[in-house]
C-alpha cells in the first residue's frame, strides 16, 4: 500500500461511520420516537370494571344484558345510564367503597347526564359494521375483534393518532401494518382478510362495507 492509497481511504471509514450512526439515529426517531409523539392520550370519564360486572361477581352479568340486540337487529353498544341505575339508583345506599362509583352518582346519576365513553374501534361514519352478522350468523367471539374486555379492571388508555384521527385499535400499534393478535388492528384489509379466510368474499365489495 502507498502513501497516497492510505489517505484516501480515512474518509471513506469516516463516511460510513456517519452513514451508520445517521441511519441508527432515523430508525429509533421512525420507529420509536414518531410513533409515541404521533399519538395522543385520554382516559375514559369513567374507570369502569368489566371484571366487576361479569358473570362471576356479584353483579353477575353477561355481556347481552348491557351490550344487546334491539329487536331489528341493531346493536345497543355502550348501555345508558338507565341501566347503570338497575343497580346503582341511590347513593346513600352505595355496592362499593370506590370512589368512582361516587364520581357515577355525583356527575352522571344524579344530574341524569348521561357518560360520554369513548369508543375504541369507532369506523368512520362511511362504514358499515353490523355485529348481528359477526356475533349471531358467523358465531365470532367479542375478544377476537376487540381484545379480551371480561377480565379487565380498568378501562384500556384511548389513544388517538394526531394524523389521522383513528384510535390506535384500528390504526395498529405496529407501523409496519405487523399484528400478533387478531384485535391489534382493524383497517379496511384487516375486515377483508377475515371475510376471505371465512369463504365470504361476496362480501368483499366496496358496497358491502360502504353505503
Ligand atoms: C354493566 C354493563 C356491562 C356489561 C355486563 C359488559 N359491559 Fe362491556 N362496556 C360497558 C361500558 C360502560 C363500556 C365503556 C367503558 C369501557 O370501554 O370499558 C363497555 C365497553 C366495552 C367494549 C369496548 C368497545 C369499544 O370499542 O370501545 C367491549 C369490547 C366490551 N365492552 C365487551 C364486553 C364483553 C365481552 C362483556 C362480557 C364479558 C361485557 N362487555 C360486559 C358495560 C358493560
Ligand atoms: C346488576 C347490577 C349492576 C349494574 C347493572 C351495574 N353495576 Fe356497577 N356495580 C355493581 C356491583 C355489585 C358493584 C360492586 C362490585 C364490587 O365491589 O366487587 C359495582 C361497582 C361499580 C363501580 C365501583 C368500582 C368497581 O368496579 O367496583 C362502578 C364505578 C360501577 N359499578 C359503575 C357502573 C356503571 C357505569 C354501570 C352501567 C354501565 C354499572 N355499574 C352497572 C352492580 C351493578
Ligand atoms: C368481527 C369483529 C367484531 C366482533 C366479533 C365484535 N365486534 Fe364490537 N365492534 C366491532 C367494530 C368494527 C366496531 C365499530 C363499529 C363502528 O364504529 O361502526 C365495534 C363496536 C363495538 C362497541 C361500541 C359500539 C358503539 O358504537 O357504542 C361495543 C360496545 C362492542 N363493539 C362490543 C362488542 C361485544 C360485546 C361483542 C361480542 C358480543 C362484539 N363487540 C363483537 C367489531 C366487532
Ligand atoms: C374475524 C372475522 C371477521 C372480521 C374481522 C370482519 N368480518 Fe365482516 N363478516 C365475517 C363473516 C364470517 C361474515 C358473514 C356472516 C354470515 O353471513 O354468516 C361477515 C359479514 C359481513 C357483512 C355482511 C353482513 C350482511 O348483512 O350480510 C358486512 C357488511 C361486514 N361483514 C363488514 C365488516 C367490516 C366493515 C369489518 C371490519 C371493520 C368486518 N366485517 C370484519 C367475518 C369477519
Ligand atoms: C370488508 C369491508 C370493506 C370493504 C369490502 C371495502 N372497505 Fe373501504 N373501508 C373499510 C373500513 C373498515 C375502512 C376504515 C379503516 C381504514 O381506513 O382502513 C375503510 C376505509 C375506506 C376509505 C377511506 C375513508 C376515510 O374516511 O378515510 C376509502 C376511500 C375506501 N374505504 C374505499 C373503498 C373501496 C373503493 C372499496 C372497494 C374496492 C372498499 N373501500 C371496500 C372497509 C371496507
Amino acid at each position: 500500500m502507498d502513501a497516497d492509497s492510505k489517505k484516501f481511504s480515512r474518509p471513506k471509514i469516516d463516511g460510513w461511520i456517519f452513514f451508520l450512526v445517521g441511519l441508527i439515529a432515523a430508525l429509533i426517531v421512525g420507529w420509536i420516537v414518531f410513533p409515541l409523539v404521533l399519538y395522543s392520550e385520554k382516559s375514559q370519564p369513567l374507570s369502569f370494571s368489566h371484571s366487576s360486572h361479569g358473570p362471576e361477581s356479584d353483579a353477575g352479568l353477561e355481556c347481552e344484558e348491557c351490550h344487546f340486540f334491539y329487536k331489528d337487529g341493531t346493536f345497543s353498544g355502550i348501555p345508558g345510564i338507565r341501566k347503570c341505575m338497575d343497580c346503582h339508583e341511590d347513593p346513600e345506599s352505595p355496592l362499593s367503597e370506590d370512589p368512582e362509583e361516587v364520581k357515577l352518582f355525583t356527575d352522571y346519576v344524579g344530574p341524569e347526564k348521561e357518560i360520554p365513553w369513548l369508543i375504541y374501534s369507532r369506523q368512520p361514519d362511511c362504514v358499515y359494521f353490523p355485529h348481528i352478522a359477526h356475533v349471531k350468523m358467523a358465531n365470532i367471539e367479542c375478544k377476537v375483534c376487540h381484545g379480551d374486555f371480561a377480565t379487565r379492571k380498568t378501562p384500556p388508555i384511548y389513544k388517538v393518532n394526531r394524523l389521522t384521527r383513528y384510535s390506535i385499535d384500528i390504526w395498529g400499534r405496529n407501523i409496519a401494518g405487523y399484528k400478533k393478535n387478531t384485535w391489534d388492528k382493524m383497517k379496511m384489509d384487516d375486515c377483508a382478510d377475515c371475510h376471505k379466510r371465512k369463504g365470504k368474499e361476496n362480501n368483499n365489495a366496496c358496497f358491502v362495507c360502504h353505503k
